[in-house]
């Protein structure tokens, strides 16, 4: 299984290189390893994550090679004519970006949280939840595995604001993961001390998912008590201007929220300099303060991805797994044909994926890890779909 097309270096300017697919050149930024001109490499978000050896990587393309094509053929087929807003996004994503789609991992390491957002499944004052947190062993044997065998190139590690997690347990940790197996390591932890950030930065990681919920501050405030909007704004653009990659985004469904504060959402979140948008519906849990609130359509979410696309040509927008949950049918697929062009898959160890009850019935809480990535597999082949993230165009 292969989620990342190996590219060839075809120019090097300082720490910039540039990166040849198949014909096609894109930039990626080096800071991890000394590169020469024909070394192959594996960019993620824009970095160069690993370095293959040649042979290997011929061996991957030559698999690869027809099948691109093929893929390809098929994108431009399922484009063609679009009539309505969905298929104009989607026909708007292949224009600009190709048929390139990140598939990340998500590793869901702790389900302790001090926070008590009314929206949340896994706040503070839940008390059915079962509360787990796994150790520095159980989560690098888990990015191993992640990494090693089933080929991940990009991995989230999140949790609640959990702060038995702090800087004498996560810096190892980001380093270790980094000198083992190389990653695009993103980082979904909540609001923590810059400090904290930087260190992890030294250590590695290179992104951070922090979703700022609602660009409404009235609704912000009312929904995560105790906390103000400008204070995650205020980090979320600290860590930007550190060097993180940013992946944000919002909450499509909360009570209150109004058509305009979702287009206000989206253009927040293209102002953040996101690398990808992350927004999704809002599912109410049943032992939560919002638990009567009745969930948001599909068509509200999928108009909101077609617009970011149609808005933000080039943007990376995740379908999230929300989303499949809404519609577990089809909810990946009407994602991905509405302008999405990412897929982010659970890959938290089967006895813990239940317990990080963000909201009820996940999408895939049951099913085997493989089985949940043959069928994302199918599905993208199905739709002409190259499981890859190609690094930023030229
Ligand atoms: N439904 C959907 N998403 C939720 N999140 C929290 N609670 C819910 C819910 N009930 C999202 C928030 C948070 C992310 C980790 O999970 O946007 O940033
Ligand atoms: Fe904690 Fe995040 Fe849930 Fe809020 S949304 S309660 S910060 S895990």
């Amino acid at each position: 299984m292969c989620y990342s097309i190996p590219g060839k270096v075809v120019e090097i300017n300082d720490n910039i290189v540039v990166v040849d697919y198949f014909g096609e050149k894109k930039k990626a930024r080096n800071e991890f390893y000394e590169l020469f001109l024909g070394d192959y490499i594996y960019a993620q978000g824009g970095f160069v994550v690993q370095k293959i050896p040649p042979d290997e990587a011929k061996d991957i393309l030559k698999i690869w090679r027809e099948y691109f094509f093929k893929l390809q053929e098929l994108d431009l087929r399922l484009t063609h004519e679009p009539k309505t807003l969905y298929q104009i996004a989607n026909s708007t994503r292949r224009k600009y970006l190709g048929n390139s789609c990140c598939v990340h991992g998500i590793i869901e390491f702790s389900n302790w949280c001090r926070n008590n957002c009314l929206y949340c499944g896994i706040r503070k004052d839940n008390t059915q939840v079962k509360r787990y947190r796994m150790s520095m062993e159980e989560i690098i044997e888990q990015v191993r595995y992640a990494v090693l065998e089933l080929n991940f190139k990009a991995l989230v590690l999140q949790s609640g604001e959990d702060l038995w997690y702090d800087e004498n347990v996560l810096v190892p940790l980001v380093k270790k993961i980094m000198e083992e197996v190389p990653i695009l390591l993103i980082l979904s932890i909540g609001e923590r001390e810059i400090g904290l950030y930087e260190k992890l930065y030294q250590a590695g990681a290179r992104a951070v998912l922090l979703r700022f919920e609602t660009s409404n501050p009235s609704l912000y405030e009312r929904y995560r008590p105790d906390h103000r909007l400008d204070d995650r704004l205020t980090l979320i653009r600290q860590l930007h201007n550190f060097g993180y990659l940013i992946f944000t985004g919002f909450l499509i469904g909360l009570p209150d929220q109004t058509e305009q504060d979702i287009l206000n959402d989206i253009e927040l979140t293209g102002s953040l300099n996101t690398e990808m948008f992350s927004f999704g519906p809002f599912i109410p849990h049943p032992d939560t303060p919002l638990k009567d609130t009745p969930k948001p359509t599909m068509e509200m979410v999928l108009t909101t991805i077609a617009r970011t696309r149609i808005m933000y040509q080039e943007s990376k927008i995740l379908v999230t797994t929300a989303l499949e949950t809404l519609d577990k049918e089809n909810g990946a697929k009407s994602g991905l044909l509405s302008g999405g062009n990412s897929l982010m898959i659970n890959l938290t160890p089967n006895k813990y994926r239940k317990l990080y009850e963000i909201y009820p019935k996940k999408a895939d809480v049951d099913e085997d890890i493989k089985d949940v990535i043959q069928k994302n597999l199918n599905l993208l082949s199905s739709l002409g779909r190259a499981p890859t993230d190609l690094g930023l165009g030229v």
